[in-house]
């Protein structure tokens, strides 16, 4: 406290020597930032299924397919809606990363690519994720409100997983007659 007191004169001038360190600081902040933005490790890759149909081949009503317009298409397809946030890092690397996996687990503009066995697997699983109240995941949908599912939207994307799953079945143990 003495001390202070004594350098009164050298105290003083201390923060006017500060300022432009910080301001070079904040600058440079800036820079790495605009320039992190720029880096995009897993890309917003370009795809060739944009225009795909969500679930082709698949059995699915208008309502249903637009649930998962949307609740899912932004991470699960390739019909991917690339909020603002991700285009600024380092927001972009998680939101791309999301997709990443995402989309390998489950990727609905290429669910004609998966065979009948792969297709009831994902089915079953959609159903969970939706009982359990999983998917969308929950640092998406705090961001994204309007793709909560309301406790009917989640009966009816459950019935309707049931009845692909028959569907398919059914095309497996009885192959159309030539
Ligand atoms: C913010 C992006 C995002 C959204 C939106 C989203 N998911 Fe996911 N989903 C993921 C990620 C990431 C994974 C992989 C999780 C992991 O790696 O453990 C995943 C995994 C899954 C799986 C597991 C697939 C498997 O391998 O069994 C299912 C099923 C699924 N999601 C369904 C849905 C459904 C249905 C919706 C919409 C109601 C939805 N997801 C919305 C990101 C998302």
């Amino acid at each position: 406290m003495k001390e202070t007191v004594r350098n009164d004169g050298r105290f003083e001038t201390a923060p006017n020597r500060g300022r432009p360190s910080a301001g070079i600081a904040a600058s440079g902040f800036v820079l790495v930032w605009a320039v992190a933005s720029l880096v995009h490790p897993l890309a917003h890759q370009v795809s060739d299924h944009a225009e795909a149909p969500l679930f082709p081949g698949a059995e699915i009503t208008p309502s249903v397919s637009r649930i998962f317009s949307r609740a899912c298409i932004n991470c699960h397809s390739e019909k991917t809606q690339w909020p603002w946030y991700s285009q600024v890092a380092p927001a972009s690397w998680f939101v791309e990363s999301d997709v990443k996996r995402a989309r390998k687990r489950m990727n609905v503009s290429r669910w004609d690519g998966l065979n009948a066995a792969g297709k009831r697997l994902l089915l079953t699983s959609i159903a969970t994720v939706i009982e359990n109240r999983e998917m969308p995941p929950r640092r998406y949908s705090i961001l994204h409100p309007e793709a909560t599912l309301s406790a009917d939207e989640c009966v009816e994307v459950i019935e309707w997983t049931r009845a692909e799953r028959r569907r398919l079945r059914e095309a497996q143990v009885a192959p159309p007659a030539k």
